[in-house]
């Protein structure tokens, strides 16, 4: 009797052990798998990236070389190869802006805006472009509550949707853009990942195409992957979409039955400003040239002679510095500088530490920051205060002038 409760205990012991040793080895492999599927979509966005990177990086050297043998040989003709060389450096531009939105890490300037409008105006470009074969239809809810988001970027990703749409539909068939006032729960945020409950106002954009299956919905916001021809999908469109509303404080969800269609729902956070909404044609300030002093502050050498060549051009008197240090000893013996041109991030003193050392010893200096990272994520860092005046890389010669006089005002 003893014997054979021991044998029993000695059999559970066993089975416990080797329950215990199955758990962990499944685990194990469990864990394996996800990191091979990291490294694999990690894989996927560097190579996309290197290649159409280096696409571009292509056109701009093949052009600007061109241009230096034909002025090697007195041929002056060099405005188209000039010009070929400026839309590939756009190109590169347009990708860092389209990966840095899927980083959440893009400039917004978010404010309370009217999504009926912005739905409304959207629709009307679509009626103009897509094909007859598609019908669009627009219905906008009564009541319906102010989003917190960037109007402009908005409008980019609901052509996005309609783009994928229009991809979805080659014989034709329905698109619709729905709005609506939005709460979403406590279960519900619980149940997704990074959502807060709360009200939002919804955007859906419904078409009747292809849909997707849950293999490819599942990796359809991962940079670079597509189900399209080559030339003919990036791959950037839902994954440019999904950063922007992240970012932006929002929700985004797809739901698609194959054979049927797809819906894209976008939650945008609810404005609980009191104030009235925006009207888009405010007068902008034009850009002007000046006379005053400038100080740049860039340790990246191409770039510090891109802002000295326009500053120069715009009639301002430039002075240079490839570091803090450089300049605060610049600025001590040029006393008739009026405006510092600051990078934010740089080796040994950034550009806050510096413009705080240069204000504190020469009150009436005017500073202006310029950076190749978002607001958002500078701020969030704390490198800058809330209420500065920044330029985001890369700007134009108009877009500098215009700040520079904005900072002046
Ligand atoms: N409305 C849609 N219907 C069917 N499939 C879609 C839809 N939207 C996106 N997809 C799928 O998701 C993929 C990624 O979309 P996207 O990021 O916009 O890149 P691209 O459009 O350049 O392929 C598409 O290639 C397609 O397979
Ligand atoms: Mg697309």
């Amino acid at each position: 009797m003893r014997s054979a409760i021991r044998r029993r205990n000695e059999l559970n012991a066993t089975l416990e052990a080797r329950v215990e040793e199955r758990t962990k080895a499944l685990l194990e492999s469990q864990q394996n798998l996800a990191h091979a599927e990291k490294m694999h979509a990690l894989g996927q966005l560097t190579g996309g990236l290197a290649h159409d990177f280096n696409n571009m990086l292509a056109i701009i050297l093949g052009n600007l070389e061109m241009v230096s043998r034909r002025r090697a040989q007195n041929n002056p003709d060099v405005d188209q190869l000039l010009s070929n060389a400026m839309k590939g450096t756009k190109r590169a531009a347009e990708l860092t802006r389209r990966l840095l939105a899927y980083a959440r890490k893009q400039p917004l300037s978010p404010a309370p805006t009217d999504v009926n409008k912005t739905c409304e105006s959207v629709t009307e470009l679509l009626r103009r472009t897509l094909e007859a074969s598609i019908s669009i239809e627009c219905v906008r809810a009564g009541g319906l509550w102010q989003a917190f988001i960037d109007a402009a970027q908005l409008e980019n990703a609901l052509v996005n949707l309609a783009l994928n749409a229009r991809d979805a539909m080659p014989d034709g068939g329905a698109l619709t853009i729905e709005t609506a006032n939005a709460y979403l729960d406590d279960d519900y945020a619980a149940r997704h990942n990074d959502v807060r409950a709360g009200q939002y106002v919804l955007v859906s954009v419904t078409d009747t195409g292809t849909g997707m299956g849950p293999d490819v919905i599942a990796k359809a916001i991962e940079p670079f992957f597509t189900t399209k021809a080559d030339g003919k999908g990036s791959g950037l469109g839902l994954s440019q979409v999904y950063g922007f509303i992240k970012q932006s404080g929002g929700h985004f969800a797809v739901y698609s039955e194959p054979g049927n269609g797809t819906t894209v729902r976008l939650y945008l956070p609810r404005s609980l400003s009191v104030q009235e909404v925006e009207e888009p044609h405010g007068q902008r300030p034009s850009a002007a040239e000046g006379s005053e002093a400038v100080l740049v502050v860039e340790d990246d050498e191409q770039v510090r002679l891109i802002c000295t060549t326009a500053l120069k051009d715009l009639g301002y008197a430039v002075y240079e510095s490839a570091s803090g240090a450089e300049a605060l000893q610049t600025l001590e013996r040029h006393l008739d500088i009026r405006i510092l041109l600051t990078d934010v991030v740089m080796p040994g003193m950034n550009g806050r530490q510096l413009a705080d050392r240069a204000v504190e010893r020469h009150p009436r200096l005017r500073v202006l920051f310029m950076t190749g990272y978002s607001r958002n994520a500078l701020f969030h860092n704390s490198m800058l205060d809330t209420g500065v005046q920044l330029l985001v890389k890369p700007f134009t010669v108009e877009q500098l002038a215009t700040k520079i006089r904005a900072v002046m005002a």
